[in-house]
């Protein structure tokens, strides 16, 4: 441990703190445009400067100590950058002597110079650091006399991005969150001086699937979202911590919602499962939640067509549907999207009903080193702890080939779609009893005998656990439309009707009877799961957490280009 003092009290940090680090445990917060955590330091902001001095030394080479037996401290007559030093043995440090608010207030009116004045229509307005640090150090009125020097607006840096230049800072953030994690080195500043413009280097764009984190870490509002710009303004925002259900990873979110609209999806820091990232394609996969393709009524089949109806009503219609088959005729086609809650309520439909036929849909796609997983079920451990798929695919198979000889005769479809699975239009018509739990209408609706129409991953509160075996917690954003209703209810009124009262009210009630049947979940409910999860499973081939072993990188070459 490194003895430090902070603002005159003398702290121990372990050896590789970084001083701002430091500074900041100590509650001497030190602002900051250019330092990220996880990314490098160049140091080129300036606005982290603090006093800071090392010990006094005797004529023995020794450190002088004061009364108290601390060593004595040798003020540096100028500031130093907090960001890019690591604490060091008896390193003395002020951030809040009135040398340092100088230098704040200097360095902010030189980063406002030629910053245009763009708050009342500019996105980045009320999360902007420009905007919170002029608060505290900013000037009331402007010495410059020039004219502000014109930047480009509204370039299209890529299919997501859309940069101002104007505002950019020029803290290269997004420069290095390019290179050193999105491993796409393609922004880079040209030109010089007040000049200076950050673009894309020639024939490229910033189009990789990381693209849109570079909108996040930067701290005022030159790279915008092109999705979410001008549609809302933040502090309108609710935030709901959830996570993304687009893949295995599970990158933790907050959902920014408004009168029961999804606006954006930002990524939580979660260092066990994606660090402070999170991919495009995850990001922005929520717009179906609001789609008119969304299924609103319950609706049973009567005279050939699909006719609304009451919820009671289209349960019962379920239970006198199955009734007349035996377990060996019923399938049932579960999806790696359901949350555990739901899955246990389904394994429990199955046994009820005798059937063995029940298995999940794999969805694999390309994935990368970064944090994308191929598997694109964000619960393929929960149904495997559930015991509702094989890791073969066989009995989804075995699903195909009953469907195919006539042997299955009811299929339930918990989510899924049987026509991207293997299972024809002519078979689908051809079964007698087709269930359908879903939120989308589909090619294989029509086909349907009754119709339940639930809730998506931002409208309902439940579990799952990420391809490294983390159990993580789904919180409601938004309500969901029409009369679409939890898929655990559901399940819990259709279990009902096949075996009578299950004593489950709330979801708390199914994962207490889920932790009373699946030894992982022992001492677990639902509400103790942290926002940041719990790790359930201890899955060998996890690797270290996404980000992070770039970041051990940087830091070693930030070592090896600044040794201390
Ligand atoms: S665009 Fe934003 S993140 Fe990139 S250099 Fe400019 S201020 Fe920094
Ligand atoms: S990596 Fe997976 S979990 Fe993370 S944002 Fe992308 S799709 Fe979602
Ligand atoms: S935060 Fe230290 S120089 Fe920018």
């Amino acid at each position: 441990m490194i003895n430090v003092q902070i603002n005159g009290v003398w702290r121990q940090f372990p050896k590789g703190t970084r001083l701002i680090e430091a500074c900041e445990q100590a509650g001497g917060y030190v602002p900051r445009y250019c330092y990220h955590k996880k990314l490098s330091s160049p140091g080129n902001c300036r606005m982290c400067l603090i006093e800071m001095g090392m010990p006094k030394m005797g004529a023995d080479r020794k450190p002088e100590l004061g009364h108290d037996g601390k060593p004595l401290i040798n003020w540096m007559p100028r500031p130093q950058i907090s960001c890019a030093t690591d604490v060091a043995e008896g390193m003395g440090v002020r951030t809040n002597s009135p040398m340092v608010d100088e230098c704040r207030r200097g360095v902010m009116e030189f980063l406002l110079i030629n910053h245009p004045l763009d708050c009342p229509i500019c996105d980045q307005a009320g999360e902007c650091r420009l905007q919170e640090f002029s608060v505290e150090y900013g000037r009331q009125d402007s010495r410059f006399l020039e004219n502000k020097v014109k930047k480009p607006k509204n370039v299209e840096l890529g299919p997501r991005v859309t940069l101002d230049d104007e505002r950019c800072i020029l803290c290269s953030r997004c420069i290095r969150f390019s290179k050193e994690i999105a491993k796409d080195d393609v922004l880079g500043f040209i030109d010089r001086g007040s000049h200076t413009v950050l673009t894309a280097h020639p024939g490229k764009r910033l189009e990789n699937n990381y693209s849109l984190n570079t909108v996040d870490i930067c701290p005022v509002g030159a790279l915008t979202s092109s999705d979410f710009r001008f549609k809302m303004r933040v502090w309108f925002l609710k935030e709901t911590k959830s996570f993304c259900t687009s893949c295995a990873t599970g990158c933790n979110t907050v959902i920014g919602t408004r009168e029961d609209v999804i606006y954006r999806q930002t990524p939580r820091e979660n260092d066990a499962v994606n660090s402070c990232w999170m991919c495009d394609y995850g990001r922005l996969n929520f717009g179906y939640l609001q789609s008119d393709r969304r299924l609103l009524d319950p609706l049973v089949r009567q005279d050939g067509k699909l006719q609304p109806t009451s919820w009671k009503h289209a349960l019962e219609s379920v239970a006198a549907q199955l009734r007349s088959f035996r377990g060996s005729q019923i399938a049932i086609l579960a999806s790696g999207r359901m949350t555990n809650e739901e899955m246990w309520l389904a394994s429990r439909i199955a046994n009820s009903l005798s059937v063995n036929l029940i298995d999940i849909v794999p969805r694999l796609g390309p994935g990368d080193d970064i944090l994308l997983s191929e598997d694109r079920n964000p619960n393929t451990n929960g149904a495997r702890l559930m015991r509702i798929a094989s890791d073969s695919g066989a009995v989804l198979q075995q699903i195909r080939g009953g469907i195919g000889s006539g042997q299955v005769q009811a299929l339930i479809s918990l989510g899924e779609n049987p026509l991207h699975c293997g299972i024809n239009a002519d078979q689908l018509a051809r079964l007698p009893v087709y269930i359908v739990m879903g939120l989308l209408a589909n090619d294989a609706i029509p086909f349907a005998s009754t119709l339940l129409p639930s809730l998506g991953f931002a409208e309902k509160r439940g579990s799952m656990i990420n391809g490294k075996g983390r159990l993580q917690r789904l919180n409601p954003a938004v309500r969901g439309p029409g009369q679409a209703r939890d898929d655990w209810e559901i399940l819990r009124d259709l279990l009902q009707t096949f075996s009578g009262s299950n004593g489950i009210y709330t979801i708390e009630d199914v994962f207490r009877q889920m932790s009373e049947g699946v030894p992982a979940f022992a001492g677990l409910t639902l509400s103790r799961i942290s926002d940041l999860g719990a790790q359930l499973l201890h899955i060998d081939e996890t690797p270290g957490p996404p980000g992070e072993p770039a970041q051990q990188k940087v830091r070693e070459r930030e070592r090896e280009t600044h040794p201390q």
